[in-house]
């Protein structure tokens, strides 16, 4: 991943180059991680680049900024166009989009009361997460020896910025150790979620995900698979998986906007569908990337063109 094509920040309200939009080392958030955040995809489709479930993500964005006090001083539709001119300026086809709201320079006491809520937009062009690769063989996974950690500690539903450390940590940890991504265990010892994926498994051609009870964030791309799934008459079941669950499953794969839709082919040494991606994994990413790419009409509204269509029948 690199920024090397990104020219330009849009920063509390205005675009300037990549190179101003600095931040005092004072901030609160660089002490302790006091932001929020979101991240999306924009895909390139035959009618120029949308958003993937734009809507979404900033009522998400909100929801965490509710969450940790803050007041998010634009509404979505400030923020939907300042998105849109940012990737229309690079002239990017598709890229990852990262809405940052945190606080700034005042003080650096733990209650962040006098401290300036800055907010600010990247955007980046960003290949596949776990791979392209990945995508098509699947990656290798392990257990986490770090657990993730439960909603009564930290709002597991809102996505923030300090609280990324805990997936950081196993992140580093799976890597040290020559797998591609960790797997979190949420307190009670069911399977959480990824450092930052969503966790499916198909088993006996029914769909398995867990939800918040697990400690998961509640993905914007699992929800979307949920739906795929449905549409393609599988069973979908949510509830708690067991780490048995996954080792005994017929395939399993993980969900993100970034790393869209990943087979998973071994946790720990046990191989999962002989390792490979499974037919029921193959199928349901075959319909997200019809559906990101708008080429899926059932989910066009899911998008969002930077350039708004105006020609009669499309959009
Ligand atoms: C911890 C974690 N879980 C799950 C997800 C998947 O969420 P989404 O599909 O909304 O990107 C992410 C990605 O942001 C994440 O960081």
């Amino acid at each position: 991943m690199s920024f090397d094509q990104s020219k330009w920040v849009w920063s509390n309200g205005r675009i300037v180059p990549w190179e101003d939009a600095t931040t005092h080392v004072s901030a609160h958030a660089l002490h302790y991680g006091t932001g929020v955040f979101e991240g999306m995809r924009c895909y390139e489709t035959a009618d120029g680049p949308a958003l993937f479930r734009l809507e979404e993500h900033l009522d998400r964005l909100y929801q965490s900024a509710a969450v940790h006090g803050m007041d998010i001083p634009y509404t979505s539709e400030e923020l939907t166009e300042a998105i849109c001119e940012l990737i229309d300026r690079h002239d990017f086809k598709s890229c990852y989009v990262r809405p940052l709201c945190f606080y700034g320079t005042s003080s650096l006491s733990l209650h962040p009361a006098r401290c300036p809520l800055e907010v600010v937009i990247l955007v980046w062009p960003w290949a596949p997460y776990l791979g392209a690769e990945g995508l098509e063989r699947g990656v290798r996974v392990t257990v986490s020896p770090w657990r993730k950690f439960h909603s009564e500690m930290m709002p597991t539903t809102a996505k923030a910025s300090g609280q990324y450390i805990n997936s950081v940590l196993a992140v580093r940890e799976a890597v040290n150790r020559g797998f591609d991504e960790a797997l979190l265990l949420d307190v009670e010892g069911n399977v959480a979620e990824g450092s930052g994926e969503n966790l499916f498994i198909v088993k006996d051609g029914q769909v398995f995900t867990n939800d918040e009870r697990h400690s998961i964030l509640l993905g914007i791309t699992r929800d979307a698979v949920i739906q795929i799934a449905q549409d393609l008459g599988y069973e979908v079941n949510v509830g708690p998986i067991s780490l048995s669950d996954l080792l005994n499953s017929d395939e399993a794969f993980f969900t993100g906007t970034a790393a869209e839709v990943t087979p998973i082919r071994e946790v720990d040494g046990t191989l999962i569908n002989h390792g490979d991606r499974g037919p029921v994994t193959k199928e349901i990413q075959s319909a997200f990337f019809a559906a990101t790419s708008g080429r899926h009409q059932r989910y066009r509204d899911w998008l969002t063109f930077v350039v708004p269509q105006t020609v009669a029948g499309i959009h």
